[in-house]
């Protein structure tokens, strides 16, 4: 239901741990400053990005459909008046029009359930940034995926070319297609999966 992601956040208090992730560290670098910015983070997990950014001073809203990983999020966070954490499902759930300087998507549209969801969520997020803002996009691709310690989860695999595809619209300012290899503190397996990441800005109004 969630990616395969429900045992890890069950078996440990911290499945992703505090370090926030590469390309945000990039955006905040980026940007130079970040407060008051709103922040979309779709698909939280534990907090591990949000934490980043509402420390920075950015205003977050942060939702993940596991209530497991949001009760750990909230165990980490603790109450920062600039951060909300909900559990909700990035197909249904409320996204205002043109409403967030950065909306975050990290690790969360492999988890979907098709092609044409991932293209619906896609387009969702886009609406939903601002013009001038930023999506950090970060998802497995189709070129080489190791699940052996993800059994049972059937990630929805896109080509790389795909996802800068969806931005043909925006502004590319950052893209890449690499290996990640990673071990999970639920079993320890060492594993590779290939990682599009990218950012992208809205420059104009899209309709
Ligand atoms: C790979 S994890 C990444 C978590 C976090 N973004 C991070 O980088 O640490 C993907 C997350 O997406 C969440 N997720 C999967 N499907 C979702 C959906 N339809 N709506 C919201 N969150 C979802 C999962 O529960 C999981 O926490």
């Amino acid at each position: 239901m969630n990616g395969g992601y429900e045992d890890g956040y069950r078996s440990c208090a911290c499945f992703w741990g505090t370090e926030p992730g590469r390309l945000v560290k990039q955006v905040a670098t980026l940007l130079g400053d970040v407060q008051r910015l709103d922040v979309l983070d779709a698909g939280c997990g534990e907090g591990k990005n949000t934490a980043f950014l509402a420390k920075r001073g950015a205003r977050v809203r942060a939702f993940d459909i596991s209530t497991t990983a949001i009760e750990h999020a909230r165990m980490f966070l603790g109450d920062p008046a600039n951060a909300s954490l909900e559990v909700a499902d990035v197909r249904k759930c409320e996204l205002p029009e043109s409403n967030y300087d950065i909306v975050i998507a990290y690790g969360l549209l492999h988890c979907l359930a098709s092609q044409a969801e991932v293209t619906v969520v896609l387009e969702r997020l886009k609406l939903a940034t601002k013009a001038g803002g930023l999506n950090v996009i970060c998802s497995f691709n189709d070129r080489q995926q190791d699940l052996s310690a993800h059994p049972g989860f059937i990630p929805v695999l896109l080509e790389h070319s795909q996802y800068t595809s969806f931005y043909s619209d925006w502004q590319l300012l950052y893209q890449s297609d690499e290996d990640l290899t990673e071990v999970h503190p639920h079993n320890g397996i060492r594993h590779t999966h290939s990682m599009t990441r990218l950012i992208a800005k809205r420059c104009t109004i899209t309709t």
